[in-house]
Parts: structure tokens; C-alpha cells; sequence
């Protein structure tokens, strides 16, 4: 079994290589990431010297790179986790998120049906769904409800989703896809809302929050993620989608004050700040198909998973101080300096 991870120098992409290198030691993994501003092949360090992994530094929306790389892996499977990730960017420049999450995913689409690949998953996300009102808890996300995007973020990850249906419907590829909710963990780059907060608290910066931090976002540890991806791999059906998630809905301001407390820091470090355009106010997951269909549960519990991201962050410094003390400090003053 030969798979074809492609964003694997990012934060999901290289969690979900270490869980397919003990899940499946026999399967050859190969990952191609362009290395944006987020891929990062220090990351990849500890899989880059064994013989049933390879990197690839190239561009998924590349056409000719993507074929030739194809005629000469002839890869089994293809999982797409390659993209521009970030909202407030896609804010900020939207172009280039249209170029690498639909167009990106076009190319691969199409040389993983001219070499007939086993399966392809996209790895989407309940971005797509758009957002659901606080004063509604009982409203979820089901693999039912309508695409309606808010950012353009999350509107090039949806033309994504459309893209992939109608090639499966058009053309009979073996696709699948599953869409996720927020994840936390290790190697998760410092501009999501976790690991910047635990980077700020460790320097006793400021802590950006958004608004009044009263939006909802529902968060899964991120090899939970991993293995359900591995479960639908297995065992789901094709042309089917995957909602993922662990009923676990937080305010931002929660999980701000647990760093605080955790990194035994005050709450006066907290800012507040002008709002997100468009920010969406609540996402909560149902994952009844997955645990009817698969009996994917996820297994880490947030109180647990958010001591371990931590301690992880804690001991890795060099990890994150890397990456904020380069170019991600113009990124950081641009858009938070005159917030
Ligand atoms: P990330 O930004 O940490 O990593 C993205 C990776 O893709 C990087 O290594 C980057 O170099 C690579 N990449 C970007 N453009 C590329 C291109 N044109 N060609 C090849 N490689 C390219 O993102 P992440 O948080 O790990 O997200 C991975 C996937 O999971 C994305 O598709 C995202 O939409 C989806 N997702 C993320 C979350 C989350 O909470 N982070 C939740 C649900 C779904
Ligand atoms: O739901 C899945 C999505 O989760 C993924 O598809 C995206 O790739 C991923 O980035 C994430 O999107 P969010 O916009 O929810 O994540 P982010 O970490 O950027 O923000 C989480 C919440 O925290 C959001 O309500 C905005 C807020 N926030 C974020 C930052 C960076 C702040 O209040 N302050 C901040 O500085």
C-alpha cells in the first residue's frame, strides 16, 4: 500500500504521518508539501531517514509536477490535507487560497483519476457549514446541512468539497471526504488561537481576543482526527461525507483563561480586541454517522489534551520560538499591532 499524504509539513498533515507510521509500519508514505510559510520539514524530522517514507517539496497545484510525480509513485491512495488554513489571511489575500484549495484540489482530482488511485479523501472541514446562532444549542452540523460559507477561506475549502462530488458522481471516483472541527495538539503553527495564546502567556504579551470571546468552536484533539481519517480510509463509504468531531464546545474565552491558569499567569494579560470580518459565532459538530457507521469515538478528553498541547508547547520551544522570531513577525504586527 503505497499513500500519498500531501500538506504532511504542517500541523495535521505530519500528526496524521507519525499515526499512519504506527498504525501501519508496512505502508510506504509519501508527502508532498510545497513548505508555505506553515509546512515545516523540522517537523518531519524524525520520519525523514526512514526507507517507507518520502518528502517531495512541490506545488499540488503545479499540473505537470503533479503528473509526473504521480507516473513515478503510482500512489494507492491519495489524502489531501494541503491548503491555505488560516481565515484571518484568506481576509487579508484571497488568492491565494483559491489557487491552492480549489485549484490545487482540481489538479489532484485529476491525476488521481488518470492513475487510477484506490481512493482520494479530502480532508475538509465544518468551516463549510458556516456558523450556528449561541441562543440554538440544540442546532449541530450534519453531513445534511447546507454549504454556507462566511470566509473565503471557507469558501475555497467548499468549492473543494463540490469539486470532489462531482467527480465522483461524474466520473465514478472512489472518493471520500470528512469534514472536522477545530483541532489542538502539537505542531500546530503559533497563528491559531491555542498555540498563540500559550506563546503570548509564555512571553507576558498581550492575548489578542476577538470580539468579547463569546464565540464557540469545538475542539478535538488532533490524533483523534488522524484516526477517524485512517477509519474512513478503511472502512467508508464512497462518495460519502464524514462529519468529525467530540462534542466539545467551548467559548474562546474559556479556553484563554485555562492557558492563563494552567501557565499560572494573569487574567489582566487578556486584551480584547476588534472583532474578526464575519467571525463566525459557533461551531458544533454532530458525529453520529461516524460513530454509527465506523465506531470512531474520539479518545482524548479536552481537560487531558490541552494539558498534554501544553506541556508539548513547553517543552519544544525551539519548535515555535523558530517560527516567531522569523518572518511571522511582520505577519504578527500587521495584523494585530494597530488592532
Ligand atoms: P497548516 O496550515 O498547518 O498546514 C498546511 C500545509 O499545507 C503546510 O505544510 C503547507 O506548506 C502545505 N501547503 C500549502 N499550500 C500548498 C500547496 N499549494 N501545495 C503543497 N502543499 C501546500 O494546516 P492544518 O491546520 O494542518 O490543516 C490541514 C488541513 O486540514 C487543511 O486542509 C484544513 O483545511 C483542514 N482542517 C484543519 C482544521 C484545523 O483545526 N486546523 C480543522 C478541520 C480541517
Ligand atoms: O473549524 C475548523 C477550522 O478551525 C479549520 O478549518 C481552520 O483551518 C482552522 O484555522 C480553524 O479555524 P478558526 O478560525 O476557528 O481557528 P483560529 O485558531 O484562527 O481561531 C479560533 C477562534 O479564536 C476564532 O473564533 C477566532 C478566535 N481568535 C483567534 C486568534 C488567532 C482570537 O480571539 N484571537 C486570535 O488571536
Amino acid at each position: 500500500m503505497k499513500m500519498l499524504i500531501t500538506g504532511g509539513a504542517g500541523f495535521i498533515g505530519s500528526n496524521f504521518i507519525f499515526y499512519m507510521r504506527k498504525a501501519h509500519p508496512d505502508y510506504d508514505l509519501v508527502c508532498i508539501d510545497k513548505l508555505t510559510y506553515a509546512g515545516n520539514l523540522e517537523t518531519l524530522a524524525s520520519v525523514m531517514d526512514d526507507p517507507k517514507f518520502h518528502f517531495i517539496r512541490a506545488d499540488i497545484a503545479d499540473r505537470s509536477e503533479m503528473d509526473r510525480i504521480f507516473a513515478e509513485e503510482k500512489p494507492d491512495v491519495v489524502v489531501n490535507f494541503a491548503a491555505e488554513s488560516h481565515v484571518d489571511r484568506s481576509i487579508e489575500n484571497p488568492a491565494v487560497f483559491l489557487e491552492t484549495n480549489v485549484m490545487g484540489t482540481q489538479v489532484l482530482l485529476d491525476v488521481s483519476r488518470k492513475y487510477g488511485v484506490a481512493r482520494y479523501h479530502q480532508v475538509s472541514t465544518d468551516e463549510v457549514y458556516g456558523d450556528l446562532p449561541l441562543d440554538r444549542p440544540d442546532l449541530f452540523f450534519t453531513e445534511e446541512t447546507p454549504l454556507h460559507t462566511s470566509s473565503p477561506y471557507s469558501a475555497s475549502k467548499a468549492s473543494a468539497d463540490l469539486l470532489c462530488n462531482a467527480y465522483h458522481r461524474t466520473y465514478g471516483m472512489p472518493i471520500t471526504i470528512s469534514r472536522c472541527s477545530n483541532n489542538y495538539g502539537p505542531y500546530q503553527f503559533p497563528e491559531k488561537l491555542i498555540p498563540l495564546m500559550i506563546a503570548n502567556t509564555l512571553a507576558d504579551k498581550p492575548l489578542p481576543v476577538y470580539g468579547e470571546g463569546l464565540n464557540v468552536r469545538d475542539w478535538l484533539y488532533v490524533e483523534d482526527h488522524c484516526a477517524a481519517i485512517d477509519l474512513i480510509l478503511e472502512k467508508g463509504r464512497v462518495g460519502q461525507v464524514y462529519n468529525i468531531g467530540g462534542h466539545n464546545e467551548m467559548r474562546n474565552i474559556d479556553i484563554v483563561k485555562i492557558i492563563l491558569k494552567a501557565l499560572d499567569k494573569p487574567e489582566s494579560l487578556i486584551t480584547y480586541v476588534t472583532d474578526r470580518k464575519g467571525h463566525d459565532m459557533r461551531y458544533a459538530i454532530d458525529p453520529t454517522k461516524i460513530h454509527r457507521e465506523l465506531g470512531w469515538l474520539p479518545a482524548t478528553k479536552f481537560a487531558d489534551g490541552i494539558q498534554k498541547t501544553i506541556r508539548w508547547y513547553l517543552d519544544n520551544r525551539s519548535w515555535w520560538e523558530n517560527i516567531i522570531n522569523g518572518e511571522y513577525q511582520n505577519y504578527y504586527e500587521r495584523m494585530y499591532a494597530n488592532r
